[in-house]
């Protein structure tokens, strides 16, 4: 599995994202660029394909979630932009994610890999057996939601590190797990409140760490970006 380091460059304009991207021209390694739905909705496809022509590999999270013939449609149009990984929510259920790698497949057979989310980590156990009427815990949730989008034939999930190794051990070591929630030792947990550092990340399986603040907000963010690769995939 292509272990790496995705940048969450949650920023809100073309500009402001650019600007960040050139402080990373000529490191030999091109960060692995997560673009959100603030950026996305503000400037469209253009921005996919900018960043793309800047030599970067591209997650597009955009979290769709609609009945399946709408996501097999929308999933036909994110196939023509040259992304490397997008997805989709679990909770849409197995026909919407099938329909979802069938809009998403191209006619040569090719298509950017496809992984779900499970539960989001904001959202803790309370509030989905009170909001959401799922009885069962979030753990048994969350492994029920991998194993469904695995069934549907994705390539993975997006989870809380701490879940990362329990679904490697119910989907198998191939079924990857991208791992948001990432804080250096000695850095600010900010909102997030289970959080694993680079190094435990990688430890216990994570196949993509995606990392915000600790990167956007550093002062240095290209040292703060090497120190993610040093220990996530370096050591
Ligand atoms: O700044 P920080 O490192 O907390 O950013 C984490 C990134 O991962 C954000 O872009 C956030 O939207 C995303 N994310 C998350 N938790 C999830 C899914 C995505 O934090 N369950």
């Amino acid at each position: 599995m292509g272990k790496d380091v995705i940048v969450a460059c949650d920023f809100a304009s073309k500009e402001e994202t650019l600007a960040f991207l050139d402080r990373f021209e000529g490191l030999s390694r091109k960060p692995f660029v997560k673009i959100g739905m603030e950026l996305y909705y503000a400037e469209g496809p253009s921005i996919v394909r900018e960043i793309k022509a800047r030599g970067h590999k591209i997650f597009l999270d955009l979290k769709l979630h609609d009945i399946p013939n709408q996501v097999m449609k929308a999933m036909k149009v994110l196939s023509n932009l040259d992304i490397d990984m997008t997805n989709v929510h679990a909770a849409g259920t197995m026909p919407m994610m099938e329909a979802a790698i069938k809009g998403l497949t191209r006619e040569d057979g090719t298509r950017p890999m496809l992984i779900a989310v499970t539960q989001l980590t904001s959202t803790g156990e309370e509030i989905m057996k009170r909001d959401l009427l799922i009885a069962e815990s979030m753990e048994n949730t969350v492994m029920h939601y991998a194993k469904n989008a695995k069934s549907a034939g994705l390539d993975g999930v997006v989870c809380s590190p701490i879940e990362a190794e329990k679904v490697h051990k119910t989907c198998g070591s191939e079924f990857v797990t991208v791992t948001p929630g990432v804080r250096f030792a000695d850095g600010d947990k900010g909102d997030q409140v289970r959080v694993m550092t680079p190094e435990q990340a990688k430890l216990i399986g994570s196949d993509y760490i995606v990392v915000g603040r600790p990167i956007t907000a550093a002062e240095d963010p290209v040292a703060a970006y090497e120190r993610c690769v040093r220990e996530f995939i370096d050591r």
